[in-house]
């Protein structure tokens, strides 16, 4: 595998907290940017695609990764969408792991199972994975308000170098739609990422009064 491909891969984590849309997005641009994604998608992410987006994901990655195509309508062989317990999964090993990984949205229940490293499913796992390689972790965590326990684990990953982006959009932009609140942090999250993304206009070029 050559070194440009290597870094053209990322592993994408989907949760159960609100804002499946942000997760959908950030899936949609990652995969026109032509990197390879490694889907985990939890249990209680379903629920809340479904609730939030009307999509339903089968259980089984094959089935839950024709839905994602067909409603994407991107390119199907760039993605990889991983079982709950596939710890032959690349995501599951430092040998393998692409070296940047985002849980979008993250729930307080992943936040706290990733600061305390419980790695009890792949999605877990494959965060551990990242935080032991050193690479680059994002959590965009996403409850309202925070107990003294969500920032307490909120701080200690932050100070191993996780970044913690809140699913919090700012209005600065003058957003007209849902679509734009959703591009506003997916943007963000991309250029954490060093992906190109042309989402949104950026502070003082296109915003002086
Ligand atoms: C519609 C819906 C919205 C939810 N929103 C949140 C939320 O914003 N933040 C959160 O931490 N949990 C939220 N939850 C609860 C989590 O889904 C629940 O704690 C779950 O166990 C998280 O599991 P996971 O981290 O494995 O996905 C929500 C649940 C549902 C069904």
């Amino acid at each position: 595998m050559s070194s440009k491909t290597q870094d053209k891969r990322i592993t994408l984590a989907w949760t159960g907290a609100s804002g499946a849309p942000y997760g959908l997005r950030l899936l949609e641009c990652l995969l026109a940017a032509d990197y390879q994604v490694y889907l985990l998608i939890s249990s209680a992410a379903r629920v809340v695609l479904a609730t939030e987006h009307g999509l339903k994901l089968s259980a089984g990655p094959d089935a839950a990764k024709k839905t994602l195509i067909e409603h994407l309508d991107c390119d199907a062989s760039k993605l990889e969408v991983c079982g709950k317990e596939d710890w032959f999964s690349p995501v599951a090993s430092g040998s393998a792991a692409p070296k940047q990984m985002v849980v979008c949205p993250c729930s307080a229940g992943t936040l706290a199972s990733v600061a305390h490293g419980m790695s009890d499913n792949l999605l877990e796992r494959a965060a551990d994975v990242v935080l032991k390689e050193r690479g680059q972790l994002l959590l965009v965590v996403r409850e309202t308000p925070f107990s003294t326990l969500h920032l307490e684990n909120m701080l200690k990953l932050s100070k191993m170098g996780v970044t913690i982006m809140p699913a919090a959009p700012g209005f600065y932009h003058q957003p007209e739609s849902i679509d734009d609140l959703v591009d506003f942090m997916a943007a963000r999250i991309l250029d954490h990422l060093g992906v190109e993304q042309g989402l949104v206009p950026r502070w003082g070029y296109d915003h002086r009064q």
